[in-house]
């Protein structure tokens, strides 16, 4: 009864048709399916861009980094939520990505092209697909390695000894672990992860394919979304290009100074201790 009454509420209301019709639009038409691929691009975007930010503590004192997890796990259900949102947008961006490409294939037919010419095309737009495949082996890859502790068990947060707080770790001023506490030591896990050339080297070759997914990616957001009109369409370009370039170079530090011992692990951790062993 109660339901009846909901439903025949709805078929009145205009507005709430119009917004169902347009959630389901969003689903089944091209453009619909475009828009989710943006926004869903879109919070991706932000999260890469903070996850870098928070990574690049690992040059700074281990407080940091550790401090900085230690707090991210307390988080509780607020993680999971996150983790949550960014595990729907993977799959929205995936699956829209399958369905445009699959209806790109069929509208052109089954008759091959007799000539192929890539035109105005940048090396980044031609392999979207082929970049967006190496970032989702090397996401899953990631996770086994520094998450779940799959890959590279020994040098597994949860396989090191923890690391105690030299100083309270404070974001904006506001304390949130206190100095004496014991935290997992991701400062040396991922010293201990990058010291290794294979791991090293598959995590630049990733990094490199998600920076020029990144870049085309991030253009197409704008324009798709209608961002991007004739007079600043070139500046917005050239702020995506650096963006991207940037992101590939600090990136490429971490397992860079890692590897050729730029960066030196701090003395009284895991890492140090087993590092300079073994150099
Ligand atoms: C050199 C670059 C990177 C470093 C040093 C790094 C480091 C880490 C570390 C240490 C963790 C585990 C944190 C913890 O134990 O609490 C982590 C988790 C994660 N990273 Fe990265 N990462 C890098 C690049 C990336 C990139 C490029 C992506 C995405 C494409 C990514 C996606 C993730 C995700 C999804 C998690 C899981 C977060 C969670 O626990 O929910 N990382 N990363």
């Amino acid at each position: 009864m109660l339901f009846l009454g909901w439903a025949r509420g709805l078929a009145v209301n205009p507005l709430s048709t119009i917004a169902m019709n347009l959630f389901r639009n969003l689903f089944t038409s091209s453009i619909g399916r475009k828009i989710l691929m943006a926004v869903s691009g879109l919070v991706l975007v932000g999260f890469v861009t903070g996850h870098l930010l928070a990574s690049l503590q690992v040059f700074l004192a281990p407080d940091h980094i550790n401090g900085y997890a230690h707090f991210l796990q307390g988080l509780g259900p607020v993680l999971w939520l996150v983790r949550i949102v960014l595990l729907v947008c993977v799959g929205i961006h995936l699956w829209a990505a399958v369905v445009l490409t699959l209806e790109n294939k069929s509208a052109r037919g089954s008759q091959p092209y007799g000539v192929h010419h890539w035109l105005r095309a940048s090396i980044a737009s031609r392999y979207m697909r082929m970049s967006g495949c190496v970032v989702l082996a090397f996401i899953l890859y990631h996770l086994a390695h520094f998450t779940i502790g799959v890959a590279g068990t020994e040098t597994f947060k949860s396989n090191l000894p923890h690391w105690t707080m030299q100083h309270d770790f404070c974001e904006f001023g506001i304390p949130l672990v206190s100095q004496g506490d014991e935290v997992y030591d991701v400062y040396s896990m991922v010293f201990l992860g990058f010291a290794s050339p294979l791991v090293s080297l598959f995590y630049i070759v990733a990094v490199g394919c998600l920076s020029l997914h990144l870049w085309h990616g991030t253009d197409s957001i704008f324009q798709t979304l209608g961002l991007r009109n004739e007079s600043w369409s070139r500046g917005l370009r050239r702020v995506v290009a650096i963006y991207c370039l940037v992101y590939f170079l600090a990136n490429l530090a971490i397992p860079g100074a890692i590897l050729t011992g730029i960066a030196k692990p701090a003395p009284g951790t895991a890492a140090a201790a087993k590092l300079v062993a073994h150099r």
